[in-house]
């Protein structure tokens, strides 16, 4: 085990043992493999460097309460890069090679992953680049599948609490049936303007659409969740709706798909559909979920050219605290994985 205070880790990169790379050329990929050296011989005209044909991913294994090690839903990431990769003309990564290289990963790294008390954890970032020289405008032949490790601090190292966010109308993360449905760099690079820009006045960020600016598309880098509920006080779980945007422009977020799973089994109504930004009024809970946070609850709304402040709750909410547990939970071993959700390693 290393020396590693994990409490203060936040999400920073620990630079692991090792990382792991495959290369594809010639219309196959090769056994994947792991090296020490963290740095690329990459070509100055590679495609990922010059038309940005590069898609990531991310991902986490928990140290759970029996001691047994769970990756979380990897098949999930490994089938949305598949479609991040076609979607920027690359070759897709089979499963079963995404599967081993996040393996291999934990195994050569394993003393990178935190114990079950600390609350943190351990990162992977899966990343596929495009390595054809190429001076033409065009997709490259040649790709680098890479997983590279690191430990992650508790995403709450004190108590579980809320977010303000601000609407951006300035900068558009994604068009409609752009690449925003994909997990590519271009995306992130593209909202850097308006998430610095919230982050500078302590806050997060919540993306419209860029065709009308009126529904919700994303918060930040996270999916947007809302409750409904007729009363404060509300008696069934069919009364409680849990709302989140359709929309061809956000990213199909793996933790929003499990929470909207926890939920349907809790009786909730699930609702996936176009949410106007005013809707937030009828809301008593919202939140930001992702990998990263499971769910990051929204106290505010800051909507500064209406000159509006939609208030939700100043405390995470009763639904979203519950349901944030019951993910953690499975993550952590301490219920039932009802759904498979969790690849279990007895080390
Ligand atoms: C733009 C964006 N939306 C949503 C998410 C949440 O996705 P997931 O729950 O799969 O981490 C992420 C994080 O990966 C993201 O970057």
């Amino acid at each position: 085990m290393k020396e590693i205070d994990w409490s203060k880790l936040g999400f920073h990169y620990t630079e692991p043992d090792y990382i792991i790379r495959a290369a594809y050329h010639d219309g196959k990929w090769e056994e994947p493999y792991a090296t020490q050296d963290k740095y690329l011989h990459l070509h100055v005209s590679a495609t990922c460097l010059q038309y940005g044909q590069e898609a990531f991913e991310g991902l986490k294994a928990f140290r759970g309460v029996d001691g047994k090690i769970r990756i979380f839903r990897w098949r999930e990431n490994a089938k949305r890069m598949a479609r991040s990769a076609k979607g920027l003309y690359m070759a897709p990564v089979p499963e079963e090679l995404f599967g081993k290289a996040i393996r291999m990963a934990l195994e050569k790294n394993i003393d990178f992953l935190p114990p079950y008390e600390t609350g943190a954890t351990l990162y992977f970032r899966p990343l596929l680049i495009g390595t054809t020289p190429r001076l033409g405008v065009g997709p490259g032949r040649d790709f680098e599948f890479i997983v590279i490790p690191s430990p992650i601090g508790p995403y709450y190292p004190g108590k579980f609490h809320c977010t303000t966010f601000v609407v951006n109308r300035h900068v558009d993360r994604a068009a409609p049936y752009g690449t925003g449905q994909f997990k590519v760099g271009g995306n992130y690079a593209s909202s850097f303007r308006a998430t610095e820009e919230a982050h500078a006045q302590g806050m997060d960020c919540i993306f419209l659409d860029a065709k009308y600016h009126r529904y919700i598309d994303e918060c930040s880098a996270a999916n947007f969740i809302g409750i409904r509920k007729p009363s404060a006080v509300s008696l069934q779980p069919s009364e409680i709706e849990y709302l989140t945007p359709r929309s061809s422009a956000i990213l199909p977020s793996i933790t929003n798909d499990s929470l909207m799973t926890l939920a349907r089994d809790k009786g909730y109504k699930v609702t996936r559909r176009h949410i106007r930004l005013e809707e937030l009024e009828e809301m008593s809970e919202a939140a930001a979920c992702g990998t990263a946070c499971v769910i990051s609850p929204i106290d505010k709304v800051i909507d500064p050219e209406h000159d509006k402040i939609y208030h939700l709750s100043d405390q995470p909410g009763p639904v979203l605290t519950d349901l944030y547990h019951a993910l953690k939970d499975i993550q952590y071993g301490r219920t039932e994985d009802r759904h498979g959700w969790c690849e279990v390693i007895e080390n």
